[in-house]
């Protein structure tokens, strides 16, 4: 873990006409970076130049590789990594256009010299990573109440640990998760028939998968439509993908993230055991591509977006099963909303008990970034600091083995969101 001030590297990758961009960081200061984007960029550019076994049918045509960095980074790693002048840029920030085998070296040269993190943004097409460039909207003020104690207690008497560690136990079964890999695609589809288990008899529930144009993993999408106001929507979500280094690589990410997308199972079955039935609109997400720059989710909420779906909250799930800190839950405070943030605070406290604090990621850590960037208010509850996480995240060994496997802390996450889904879709 490497200490970072300052940084922003965006990648595009783009299957066709010249693209750049910038990506959003509105808080920089003092944040912390994990420096796995560096790795997930190079594992990007590696699946571009055509390394990664494809499913059939989705071999992308050959790819060229936009990196949007920080001038004073770019003038800080010298002309040996970054050739001629950039393509495009503003006054914060350069594009260049880069050969992806290229891509390698300069990450490494960051990671040696800079010591900073890069978080990326990739997109499928000009028009979608411009958007970057904007600012963009601030999230409408909302007025968080907390008044459902009944309702509350009787939700989390349901929630179970077990449940979560037979889905942990299921999707860290595939071989990986990869979002171009045949088992990144099956993993997709075993989560819309599980999934889908919850629809029975529920007019009001459905599961869809959300297709994305550039790969082959999909989306899950299990909508609870809301009784009263079905046309506002609260969305509870985290990753389905994982990675160790790309490719058909072993990467059983039981914690990254089969953790968060086995506690979003347990939520909703809680919730149909319980009969219940939301005012809003919850809509309970299993995002694709997340490892590869935030892509599944990217263009979900910009669909939303685009469509005009009033969002009134994000609870993004990413990592929540392995206790690394003193506390119990840590809520990251950048591209995050903070209105939202102490509402659940102001939940636990009220209904949970834990403990908890805060930290920053630095960078557009995971897809409550995608959200934020949308102009939704959107939160990461994580399972532990930032010196402190899963040591064993993007490797084989992300096993639930190394949580003995059990899934007690997040059983605390379960908790917390059934608790969010409650208080904020009444
Ligand atoms: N779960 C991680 C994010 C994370 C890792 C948060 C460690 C906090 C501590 C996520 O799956 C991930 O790996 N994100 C990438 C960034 C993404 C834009 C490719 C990362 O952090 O490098
Ligand atoms: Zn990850």
């Amino acid at each position: 873990m490497r200490v970072m001030k300052c940084l922003m590297v965006s990648l595009v990758l783009s299957g066709g006409a010249a693209a750049a961009f910038a990506g959003y960081t509105p808080d920089f200061d003092g944040g912390v970076g994990a420096g796995l984007a560096i790795q997930a960029a190079i594992e990007s550019a590696a699946s571009a130049g055509g390394l990664v076994p494809e499913v059939p049918g989705w071999a992308e045509p050959g790819q060229r590789v936009w990196v949007s960095i920080e001038k004073g980074a770019a003038a800080a790693l010298g002309r040996e990594l970054l050739r001629g002048a950039p393509l495009a840029q503003n006054e914060r920030i350069a594009i260049y256009e880069l050969d992806p085998a290229a891509l390698g070296a300069l990450a490494a040269g960051m990671h040696r010299s800079l010591r900073k993190a890069p978080g990326f943004f990739a997109h499928d097409t000009l028009e979608s990573a411009l958007e970057d460039l904007k600012t963009p909207p601030a999230p409408q003020a909302r007025a968080y109440t907390v008044d459902q104690g009944p309702r509350v207690a009787r939700t989390l008497a349901l929630i179970k640990e077990e449940p979560i560690i037979s889905a942990i136990v299921s999707l860290s079964s595939y071989r990986n998760r990869y979002y171009r890999a045949v088992t990144g695609a099956d993993s997709s589809r075993w989560l819309q028939r599980e999934w889908g288990r919850f629809a029975a008899g529920r007019p009001d529930i459905s599961v869809a998968p959300f297709k994305h144009s550039s790969f082959p993993q999909e989306s899950v999408i299990l909508t609870m439509r809301g009784t009263t106001q079905p046309e506002r929507v609260i969305v509870i979500g985290g990753h389905l993908d994982s990675i160790a280094g790309g490719g058909d690589n072993p990467a059983p990410g039981a914690d990254d993230n089969a953790s968060g997308v086995a506690v979003i199972g347990e939520v909703i079955r809680a919730l149909v055991e319980g009969g219940y039935k939301p005012s809003k609109t919850i809509k309970f997400m299993a995002f694709a591509a997340e490892e590869a720059g935030l892509r599944g989710s990217g263009e979900v909420a910009a669909a939303f977006k685009k469509d005009g779906v009033a969002v009134d909250g994000m609870l993004n799930l990413d990592m929540v099963n392995y206790k690394g800190s003193e506390k119990d839950i840590y809520f990251v405070s950048d591209n995050t909303s903070a209105d939202q943030n102490a509402f659940l605070g102001r939940l636990i406290d009220t209904y949970l008990g834990y403990t908890w604090g805060s930290l920053k990621c630095g960078y557009g850590c995971s897809d409550h970034a995608s959200w934020t960037r949308n102009g939704y208010p959107a939160s990461l509850p994580f399972e532990s600091t930032f010196t402190e996480y899963n040591p064993f995240i993007h490797k084989a060994a992300d096993t639930l083995a190394q949580t003995g496997g059990r899934a007690e802390q997040a059983l605390k996450f379960a908790r917390l969101a059934a608790v969010y889904a409650v208080e904020l879709a009444k």
